[in-house]
This record gives C-alpha cells, structure tokens and sequence, in this order.
C-alpha cells in the first residue's frame, strides 16, 4: 500500500498507508483526521478538503478542473500548492505523497 504523509495544522507529520484506488481525501479521512472535514463527501462543492501539496509530486497529480480552481479561489489560504484532496486519486505513483492539510477558512 502507498505511504502519504499527512502534516496537520499544528505542524505534526504523521505517515499513514491507504489502498491506492481511494482519493487522497478518503485516505486522509480514513485514518482519522478530523481537521479535514470533506463535508461535502467529494462532490466538488464545499472546499473543506483543502491541502497544499509537496510540489515534489505536483507533476503526477491529476489536472485541476475549473470547479476545483472556482472553490479554491473561494479559501484564503490558496496558494500554488493547493488542491482539493478530493480531487486527487491516491495511486502507488503517490507513494510518499506529503500533504499539509490547510487552514480552516
Ligand atoms: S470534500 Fe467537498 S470539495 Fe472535496
């Protein structure tokens, strides 16, 4: 199973395995971080999935759709890292992913 590495609000990293095949969000859910709050279950509608990505693997990840880029216009703290972790698949390419899990808006 692929590693992501999860660093919380507070600065804690915390590495956790996850099936390939979830999104990064459910991978993040899953393991019990409730900082994250998905609240919209990964229909692209809420934006409380929000997380800034090691750019190490920008280039593997998915492209952003325009609903993706509109919600994350939306948050205070969009940066060039940002994406909705619900918008990303976790694959094996993934392996080692480090997301920081952004800050609540
Ligand atoms: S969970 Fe709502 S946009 Fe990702």
């Amino acid at each position: 199973m692929p590693k992501l590495i999860v660093v919380t609000r507070d600065g804690t990293e915390t590495a956790v395995e996850a099936d390939a095949g979830l999104t990064v969000m459910e991978a993040i859910r899953d393991n019990g971080f409730d900082e994250l709050l998905a609240l919209c279950g990964g229909c692209c509608s809420c934006a409380t999935c929000h997380v800034h990505v090691d750019p190490a693997f920008q280039d593997k990840l998915p492209a952003m759709s325009a609903d993706e880029d509109d919600l994350l216009d939306s948050s205070d703290d969009r940066n060039e890292t940002s994406r909705l972790s619900c918008q990303v698949p976790f694959t094996d390419d993934l392996d080692g992913l480090k997301v920081r899990i952004a800050a609540e808006d």
